[in-house]
């Protein structure tokens, strides 16, 4: 039988909360499955740590996850902690560090869930955004001078490499090939951002010459916005940048009903390192201990996770009990329920048990 190696690293707010549900469900998954077992190492790395020890992870924390065949993440961020500081004190460093440059944030309206957008819903909305995770404007190029002084300087410089943006483009490309619509949308600004985003432009040119299957079109990203909200039907993958595809998937999550609906997987398509898994949303500060957090998000970033790993049929399973506990209205507040986390994961840990 095999077994998988995860790396659960729930940090900030509700992040362990979601964390807790998505391992109950891959556990009722392993023993449903009977084919498959998880090994889970769970660690403390969070904004406490860095309170307690003035790191949130150790200096050897990257290499620790090495060993594993993936990592589920839930959330970093603490009202007191600056933001900055979480995000480059843990998460970026993982995906940095493994070199996870295609950030796949896949966007449905699941049965059961209303979108804002009038008369849309279930089949309506079904993208795949890609986003570019591994330079752009998230690079962590710049600096501040003249700290404090009416002179103080700070950049924040976009970096966008040949190798950066060819290896994302055919990452998507393939992506839509395999997407029953086989249509991508390539988004960029590079009406304003004449050099790194023309050249991004050029490359999506050379690279769809490879996918003669693909149709492929450009948007500017703030015409990108409207599209989405005027015409979901007209989308199918989309390809952008750091920040624009950041962005776009934010709005593409709250169209789909709630942040709290969202996965992301960050992957390295190469398999040098271990991949991450993780919702989209952050540690929700408002409602962190409440047992309300939505746990769906987490639920279809495990699938993420096990499509990742190789099991399909259990990736499947998973969405089906999640769609169905759905559709029978089981659902958290901010998706209009009154039902809990634990209400919502053992629902969805029963139609596991009970699916064929
Ligand atoms: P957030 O995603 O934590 O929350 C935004 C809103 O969505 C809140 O009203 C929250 O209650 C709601 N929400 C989010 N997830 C939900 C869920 N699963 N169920 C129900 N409602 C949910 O974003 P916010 O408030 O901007 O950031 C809070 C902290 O999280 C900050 O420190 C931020 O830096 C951090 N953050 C971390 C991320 C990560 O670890 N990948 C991503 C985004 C934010
Ligand atoms: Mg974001």
């Amino acid at each position: 039988m095999k077994t998988y190696r995860i790396a659960a690293i729930p940090a900030d707010g509700i992040g362990p909360e979601v964390i807790a549900a998505g391992l109950q469900a891959l556990e009722t998954l392993a023993a449903r499955d009977g084919s498959f077992r998880i090994d889970v190492t769970t660690f403390d790395w969070s904004s406490d740590r860095y309170k307690r020890t003035g790191a949130l992870m150790p200096d050897d924390g990257p290499e620790q996850l090495k060993a594993f065949d993936a990592i589920f993440f839930g959330a970093v961020g603490a009202p007191d902690v600056p933001d900055h500081v979480t995000l480059w004190g843990l998460r970026l460093p993982i995906c940095q560090g493994f070199d996870q440059y295609a950030n796949v944030r896949p966007t449905r309206i699941l049965p059961g869930i209303s979108s804002p957008l009038a008369g849309i819903g279930p089949g309506d909305l079904d993208w795949v955004i890609v986003r570019e995770n591994s330079e752009g404007e998230y690079s962590g190029n710049g600096g501040r001078t003249h700290r404090g002084m009416p002179e103080e300087v700070g950049t924040e410089v976009a970096i966008f490499t040949r190798v950066g943006v060819t290896r994302i483009m055919r990452y998507a490309f393939r992506l839509a090939q395999s997407r029953a619509r086989k249509l991508l949308t390539v988004v960029t600004k590079s009406n304003a951002q004449r050099f790194g985003l023309v050249m991004w432009d050029e490359i999506a040119a050379e690279v769809a010459r490879e996918f003669p299957d693909v149709t492929w079109d450009k948007m500017l990203v703030d015409a990108m916005t409207v599209r989405m909200v005027k015409n979901p039907k007209s989308l199918d993958t989309i390809v952008a940048t750091n920040l624009h595809a950041d962005i776009l998937s934010d709005l593409a999550g709250a169209l789909a009903g709630s942040l709290g609906v969202a996965p992301t997987a960050n992957i390295d398509p190469e398999r040098r390192y271990p991949s991450m898994f993780e919702p989209i949303h952050g540690s929700a500060f408002d409602i962190a201990g409440k047992g309300i957090a939505n746990p769906v998000a987490t639920f279809w970033t495990a699938a993420q996770m096990l499509e990742h790993l190789g099991e399909q049929a259990a990736a499947a399973r998973l969405m089906r009990a999640v769609e169905k506990v759905c559709a029978d209205g089981i659902l958290t507040p901010d998706v209009g329920g009154t039902a809990t986390t634990r209400d919502v994961t053992d629902a969805v840990c029963d139609a596991i048990r009970g699916s064929n």
